[in-house]
């Protein structure tokens, strides 16, 4: 997959193209990279390895929401086997796009946080794309229709 990578804060563009400005830190599109092996994907799909299972997010949606009316939750978690969330091992943080387009970051700490995260969305519709990256093992990523 062709994606550009920030090297200033590891986001990933995953439209094809490197923006004029990354949208999470704001630096120029010079401080870009292609790198088509930023996020991993698994070896065999229809069957995971443990490693694989434990980073490839989970993509919960619900229409219906708690808090908002007309909103849709989208709640995420890594992975199918929870991944630790240990010092010196944890996931960093979340990504999500709307149709490859960059929507927010959750940025997570370890040993308090579960390796999890929750978004609010007023789309109803298009592709919903989370990216994690784990400080040990890079980024993965998953992808749900709304
Ligand atoms: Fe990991």
């Amino acid at each position: 997959m062709k994606t550009y990578v920030c090297k200033v804060c590891g986001y990933r563009s995953i439209n094809g193209r490197a923006p004029e400005k990354c949208p999470v830190c704001g630096a120029p599109k010079s401080s870009f990279e292609e790198k088509n092996d930023a996020i991993k994907a698994p070896a065999d799909p229809k069957n995971l390895t443990e490693l694989e299972k434990k980073h490839i997010p989970v993509i919960l949606v619900l229409k219906k929401c708690g808090l908002i009316e007309g909103c849709t939750d989208v709640h995420v978690k890594m992975g199918e086997i929870l991944h630790p969330m240990e010092a010196k091992h944890f996931i960093t943080h979340i990504d999500f796009y709307l149709d490859k387009e960059f929507l927010s970051r959750i940025i997570l700490t370890p040993e308090k946080l579960n390796p999890a995260g929750a978004l609010h969305l007023k789309a109803n519709k298009g592709t919903l794309t989370a990216v994690e990256l784990c400080n040990i093992h890079g980024a993965w990523m998953k992808e749900v229709t709304l």
